[in-house]
């Protein structure tokens, strides 16, 4: 592949911001230059410093006067969900049962899978992710579906087959041992082809038996290093029913830790209604709450308490996402807007620059990948966003009064969506609609 040079405004962060004024916490060049090789960011800089040392056939391609950042991460979506988005529901059980129970029992089908992966695939780069954690079905084809396309396009993927067995129609149930047997053929199959990982899924404690929470007990067992992804605390009725089902628990997020699944790599999505002792469990574990704003929002699930989960003796690790279909964008700008407008119902500030740094490094670290995404640091790989936050004539006028980079940013989180995205790179290519 020839070597790439990209002109652009480039902006990266380094670490999390401790204030809207805290310049030190990221790398933002105006003038910036980026050199791909092999897939691979292998320089980052000035324009003029890596122009002196790019190799003299590589293309060069001007973003300016776009932001380059690195690609946007989300960290839980369900990829069967295309179809479920959008339907009207009171709650999140209602909205289970309804829609999403049924339109799931549809990936039995290996065709239709494959058509909503293509999709999917199309959707999440139109809005500049390029990385997230997703569910597939209970299918083991809709799992296959899934990393097939994700080896197509290059992407980094994270993803599961999901374990439930039962509390739902009866063409969206395994068994404990089929739950077991089609994780470790998925794991076998997929787990490092390309840039794919495999994470263990039970759904949630309602969809699966302690049977089936033993098989994935000995499956996080079996592969300690792999991710592991639930869904936790997102609804009354929910955490009420889960603690019926699971009497011997202290509470929902106990039943979890008695099979060992509460560990670093453990994504817990919604995560909202915590005891004090639930946030020390996940504290002391590394555990990940994984905040789903549009869909806390969509479905009147709660409101996040994420000034609580930091600011606390023990903190909580926390990563940010859009839980398509109970979420209602694709779009990680509009993700961080409902974010930011849910502190605000608390009585807290997100600024601008922390929820830049959330949808990059900050998913990346809660993912363990931050040694391969979510920067521009030489040697990761090349998973870029361009933003434009003149992309509509809204936009573009009050762009007129922006002045700083955190005005800049805000402005793209509050008015912006896909339409924001001009180009989205994987490994160094920009993608096309397939
Ligand atoms: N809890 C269990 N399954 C789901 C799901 O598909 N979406 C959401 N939002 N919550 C869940
Ligand atoms: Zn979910």
């Amino acid at each position: 592949m020839t070597p790439l040079l990209i002109r652009a405004r480039l902006l990266s962060f380094k670490r999390a911001p401790q204030s809207i004024d805290d310049s030190a916490s990221y790398f933002y060049e105006d003038d910036g230059g980026l050199l791909i090789e092999d897939g691979l960011i292998s320089a980052c800089g000035t324009f003029a410093d890596i122009k002196a040392r790019a190799p003299a056939d590589c293309t060069e391609i001007d973003h300016r006067p776009h932001l380059v950042m690195p690609g946007l991460i989300d960290a839980h979506v369900h990829f069967p969900q295309m179809q479920v988005i959008a339907s009207y529901a009171a709650n999140l059980l209602e909205w289970l049962n309804t829609y999403t129970f049924p339109e799931e029992c549809r990936f039995v089908e290996s065709a239709h899978a494959a058509r909503i992966a293509t999709h999917f695939f199309d959707e999440l780069l139109r809005n500049g992710t390029t990385t997230a954690a997703a569910y597939c079905s209970v299918h083991k084809a809709s799992a296959d579906a899934f990393f097939a396309e994700s080896l197509k396009r290059g992407t980094c993927m994270i993803a599961g087959k999901v374990m439930m067995d039962r509390n739902a129609p009866q063409g969206l149930l395994d068994t404990p041992q089929m739950g077991y047997d089609e994780t470790r053929a998925v794991i076998e199959q997929w787990h490092g082809k390309g840039r794919n990982h495999v994470a263990i899924t039970p759904r949630f404690a309602i969809t699966s038996t302690p049977e089936q929470m033993e098989a994935a007990a000995t499956l996080a067992r079996e592969y300690p290093n792999l991710h592991i992804q639930t869904h936790l605390s997102e609804n009354l009725d929910e955490i009420t029913y889960t603690c019926e089902l699971y009497p011997d628990a202290k509470d929902y997020t106990d039943v979890y830790a008695r099979y060992g699944l509460l560990r670093e790599k453990a994504l817990f999505g919604h995560a909202i209604h915590l005891s004090d002792r639930e946030a020390d469990a996940m504290s002391d574990a590394g555990a990940i709450a994984v905040h789903c704003p549009t869909s806390n929002l969509f479905l009147g699930s709660g409101l996040f308490p994420m000034r609580k989960f930091q600011n606390r003796e023990k903190p909580v690790r926390m990563a940010v996402a859009s839980d398509v279909g109970g979420g209602s964008s694709y779009s990680m700008l509009k993700t961080m807007d409902e974010a930011y407008k849910i502190q605000q119902l608390l009585g807290e500030r997100l600024n601008p620059l922390e929820s830049f740094h959330m949808m990059t490094l900050g998913n990346a670290e809660a993912l363990s990948l931050q040694d391969r995404i979510g920067t521009l640091e030489p040697g990761t790989d090349a998973d870029l966003v361009v933003l434009n936050a003149a992309s509509t004539p809204a936009m573009a006028l009050r762009m007129e009064t922006v002045t700083t980079l955190a005005e800049e940013l805000f402005l793209l989180q509050t008015l912006g969506d896909d339409r924001a995205v001009v180009e989205t790179y994987v490994a160094g290519t920009a993608s096309k609609p397939m």
